[in-house]
């Protein structure tokens, strides 16, 4: 039959790709299909409301670039992202719970030595020093685990949405006990990028743009999966409507301030500054 209807075309188009030699990509393609379908014939578009929503998808494509991934952002925004998390990463009993990566990791941060700081001197912010350690399921240490750290500034932009060169962000080597120190700032909550369709999408669906302070962390040590998760700021005013719903409640850690001067000199700052500690635990790799 070469002539459809509302009712027959599903099937139809389903059954031209039935062909499809991977069967890994027939099945998405199916269901893409069948979803997007139902979901045309669920909200019924006019032609200029089906014109607006290629015109979405149009200004985030030409929005992309090697520093801007506007689609990242609208699948996290839209808590596609945090799903595919938790379908890959899921729940395990013992670990540390994932969470969104965003789109301000930059591959090949520089050498942070233990203690160091991932903060450029002058940096504007709360000096936060950051200890704990890396260990397996079991407790056992994993000494030479690398952690990726990476935050925004005090002003709530990373250092890629400006122009000052690398900032606040490291690559550190936890010690033969898998113990880890650093210096940095307490991070703020800051808004998304906002000056592109997605940001349009925030305003016309009534949403803020903003994220809770939080501290990111890539995880890697041999025989385990990489960890992909951030430290949330205890008390932000964010933390129950995080634009990308990243927040879980195991993640939220008190940066603590510490006034004692004996405390500050142990650590080579100043007096008063705030301190978090967190022990992250790995799952074994499948
Ligand atoms: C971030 O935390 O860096 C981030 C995550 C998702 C979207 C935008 C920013
Ligand atoms: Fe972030």
């Amino acid at each position: 039959m070469r002539e459809f209807n509302e009712q027959t075309l599903t099937d139809a188009v389903i059954q031209r790709v039935a062909n499809t030699p991977d069967p890994r990509l027939k099945e998405v393609m199916t269901s893409l299909i069948r979803h997007l379908h139902g979901f045309v014939r669920e909200t019924r578009p006019t032609w200029d409301e089906w014109m607006a929503g290629i015109q979405f998808l149009t200004q985030t494509g030409k929005m992309c670039d090697d520093k801007r991934q506007e689609f990242i952002l609208a699948s996290d925004t839209l808590g596609v992202s945090m799903l595919v998390d938790f379908i890959n990463y899921g729940k395990h009993a013992k670990a540390t719970e994932s969470t969104v990566m965003g789109p301000f990791f930059v591959e090949g941060a520089p050498d942070v030595p233990l203690g160091g700081s991932i903060a450029r001197p002058g940096t504007a912010g709360r000096t936060c020093i950051v200890t704990g350690s890396v260990k397996s399921a079991e407790g056992r240490a994993l000494g030479g685990a690398t952690l990726d750290v990476w935050e925004g500034g005090d002003d709530g932009f990373y250092d890629v949405q400006k122009p000052e060169g690398t900032n606040l962000r490291g690559r550190i080597r936890a010690d033969g006990e898998g113990k880890f120190w650093f210096r940095s700032i307490v991070p703020v909550s800051y808004p998304v990028p906002t000056d592109g369709p997605v940001g349009k999408m925030l305003e016309a669906t009534g949403r803020h743009p903003m994220r809770p302070g939080h501290l990111h962390f890539i995880i890697d040590a041999p025989g385990h999966r990489r960890l992909v998760t951030h430290l949330f700021t205890k008390g932000d005013r964010y933390l129950d409507s995080d634009a990308v719903f990243g927040v879980k409640e195991s993640l939220i850690v008190d940066f603590k301030k510490i006034d004692s001067r004996a405390e500050a000199e142990k650590y080579r700052v100043e007096a008063p500054f705030y301190k978090v500690d967190y022990d992250f635990v790995l799952v074994p790799a499948r």
